[in-house]
């Protein structure tokens, strides 16, 4: 599908150098949107940013963890395309199976920073800028497994459970400036993170693909980065003009 359903706006998108903000990445430039594309990975967003049409990307190095970090891209962002008019917050890091006893405080606080405390940072460095204009999206990808726990992802779960609160408790603080606040919960999605949740050697993670997610799949097959990229359009445009506070389950009815 290449349309125009964002057209003129500017979308910043992190965790936008692989796997989703990948794929959200290129469908929103192919809709017309102008797209900073924030990851850690530096070399792999301008790989992505090579991907789009010419003059659409522009690849931010930055943390989504660190506050300095997220203050200088989102003042990159006004300086190359303006006021954001879509932030995406894609980036995270997984977990793999660890019972609680064994996961140190160090895994424990990355988790948390990565995958909760950075929509904190990108909204409040964000939100300015949005409520300048009295309009704006935001879209979190949490998981399923914020709402549908599993053994060993304790704090993969706490933190995507948080970013689901989190998540509504912006929609309802900010639908009086006209920003909206959704919320996508992939399922097991084949991207490079789904190996990441299993411990062992590359056997033992193909095994565990099929063994352990695509059986938890009541459709019966992976979710693919693009499936979370049309649904983050839908809610990026003025088709969900009238939706916030969503949480969609992208997921194949993992989290029924
Ligand atoms: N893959 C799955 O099965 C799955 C399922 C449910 C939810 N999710 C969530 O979807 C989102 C995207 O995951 P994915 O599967 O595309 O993963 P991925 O590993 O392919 O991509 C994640 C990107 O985030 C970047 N990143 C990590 N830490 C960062 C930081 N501190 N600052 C900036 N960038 C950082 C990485 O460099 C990478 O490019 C994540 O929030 C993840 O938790 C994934």
């Amino acid at each position: 599908m290449n349309g125009q359903l964002l057209q003129g706006k500017t979308a910043l998108v992190t965790g936008a150098g692989s796997g989703m903000g990948k794929a959200i990445a290129k469908l929103f430039a192919a809709e017309g949107a102008n797209v900073i594309l924030a990851d850690l990975n530096e070399e792999a967003a301008l790989q992505v940013v090579a991907e789009l049409p010419e003059g659409s990307g522009h690849a931010v190095q930055a943390d989504v963890a660190d506050d300095e970090s997220v203050a200088a891209l989102v003042r990159e962002t006004l300086d190359v395309y303006g006021a954001p008019d879509v932030l995406v917050n894609c980036a995270g890091v997984p977990q793999a199976f660890t019972p609680i006893e064994e996961l140190t405080l160090a895994q424990w606080d990355r988790i948390m920073s990565v995958n909760t405390k950075s929509i904190y940072l990108t909204t409040r460095h964000a939100v300015p800028h949005m409520k300048a204009k009295n309009k704006g999206s935001i879209i979190n990808i949490a998981s399923i497994a914020g709402i549908r726990a599993r053994p060993g992802l304790n704090a993969y779960c706490a933190s995507k459970g948080a970013a689901i609160m989190l998540s509504k408790a912006l929609a309802i603080e900010l639908a009086p400036h006209h920003i909206r606040v959704n919320v996508i919960n992939p399922g097991p999605a084949e991207t490079p993170m789904l190996g990441k949740f299993i411990n062992g050697d590359e056997a033992e993670v193909e095994a565990g693909k099929k063994d352990i997610f695509i059986s938890s799949v009541p459709l019966g097959e992976l979710i693919q980065p693009e499936d979370i990229a049309q649904a983050a359009l839908y809610l990026a445009s003025d088709l969900s003009k009238i939706v916030t506070g969503e949480v969609m389950n992208v997921d194949g009815g993992r989290g029924i």
